[in-house]
């Protein structure tokens, strides 16, 4: 018989949020994706790649992505990674930085796949709790761990950490690196990526599918001094977007006043929509991403998350004992909000007869 090795014979895998074969009957809130469609150039650019050149390999250094990247972050392009998806670059990070039985940290709560990609690779797990201001608990004046993940905003909560908090904890990593998970940044004030420059140990990690509506494309990308950069181009898949993700990239790198439009629209509903719960009696934490997370008056969150999937409005509810009294809710159309919000509004009514 062949053994699997050890941690992963033991492991239970990561299990993303619910994705209904009959999407369309759904109004799908669970998994922070984009309501609104790609920008049209983007489309077109895809459309365009499909051609006879699929027979050939794509560009295994995905040069111009990078260069757009580059042009609009204000970076050379030898401090830039493009991924397929983020999910590939934080785990080549763990696989340059984290060896087995090395260490990574991350806040709990924040983003549970980080744990699955240490666990695959055999290195161990520190997590640091929140407190009622969303401080983190217990951080070492010097932290020995090769990674600490900063999913900033935080999600599934939605809070930001400010610049000075990121400063003092990058400058508490003995040897570490400090990698922020901008997942959610385009719908935030602010950004880290100033930090990559300034400071030598930073890393920040964005991606297409939140903002520019393309989850589907799986296109992500890394930021970081060229030394880093060049050691996760040892470790990556060589040709690891493909050329409609690459062409897909460009166009919507480029078409910043769509992405401003979709920020603007989707900002301006999760403002309206956390008004609307709280008059209802729902506790929510303001939010810098396209998502709240929102406990209803009576703390159970798999009850808002059981009546809502009856009418067919998905939203992520987690075990997690930390954040089961509530549940996290993408922002949506403004319509599918007000159609969620009639729905949440019958539960509580109900819950108070
Ligand atoms: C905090 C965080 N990081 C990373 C990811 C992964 O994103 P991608 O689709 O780019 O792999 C997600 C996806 O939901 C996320 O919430």
């Amino acid at each position: 018989m062949t053994q699997l090795r050890k941690n992963i014979a033991e492991m239970a895998g990561y299990v993303p949020g619910f994705q209904p074969q009959d999407v369309a009957s759904y109004i799908k809130l669970n998994t922070n994706e984009n309501s609104y469609p790609p920008s049209p150039k983007v489309l077109e650019a895809i459309a365009r790649e499909v051609n006879d050149g699929l027979r050939r390999y794509p560009d295994a250094g995905s040069t111009s992505a990078r260069e757009e990247a580059a042009k609009l972050y204000g970076f050379d392009p030898s401090w830039i990674i493009m991924a397929n998806g983020s999910d590939e670059v934080l785990n080549n990070l763990i696989r340059a930085f984290a060896g087995e039985g090395e260490e990574i940290a991350f806040i709990h709560p924040s983003y549970s796949y980080y744990g699955t990609l240490a666990e695959i690779q055999g290195a161990t797990v520190r997590t640091f709790g929140l407190n009622e201001r969303f401080e983190p608990q217990g951080l070492p004046e010097r932290y020995d761990g090769k990674i600490f993940f900063l999913t900033n905003p935080n999600a599934p909560l939605g809070f930001t950490f400010s610049k000075k908090f990121m400063i003092d904890l990058a400058g508490r990593l003995s040897s570490g690196v400090l990698v922020v998970d901008e997942t959610y940044a385009d719908f935030a004030d602010d950004t880290a990526l100033d930090l990559v420059k300034s400071l030598d140990n930073v890393v920040v990690t964005r991606t297409f599918s939140k903002s520019y509506s393309l989850a589907g494309m799986r296109v992500g990308l890394a930021i970081a001094r060229p030394e880093v950069i060049a050691a996760l181009n040892k470790i990556r898949d060589h040709y690891n977007l493909d050329r409609l993700a690459q062409a897909a990239a460009v166009a919507a790198l480029k078409d910043q006043d769509y992405l401003r439009s979709v920020v603007k629209k989707t900002r301006a509903t999760r403002e309206w929509f956390t008004k609307e719960l709280e008059k209802l009696g729902f506790t929510v934490i303001p939010s810098s991403g396209n998502y709240v997370f929102a406990t209803p008056p009576d703390r159970d969150g798999g009850r808002v998350y059981q009546a809502l999937y009856e009418k067919k409005i998905l939203v992520r509810h987690f075990t997690d004992p930390v954040i089961a009294h509530g549940v996290r809710i993408t922002i949506g159309t403004q319509e599918e909000m007000e159609t969620t919000l009639a729905a949440i509004a019958a539960i509580s009514y109900s819950s108070a007869a």
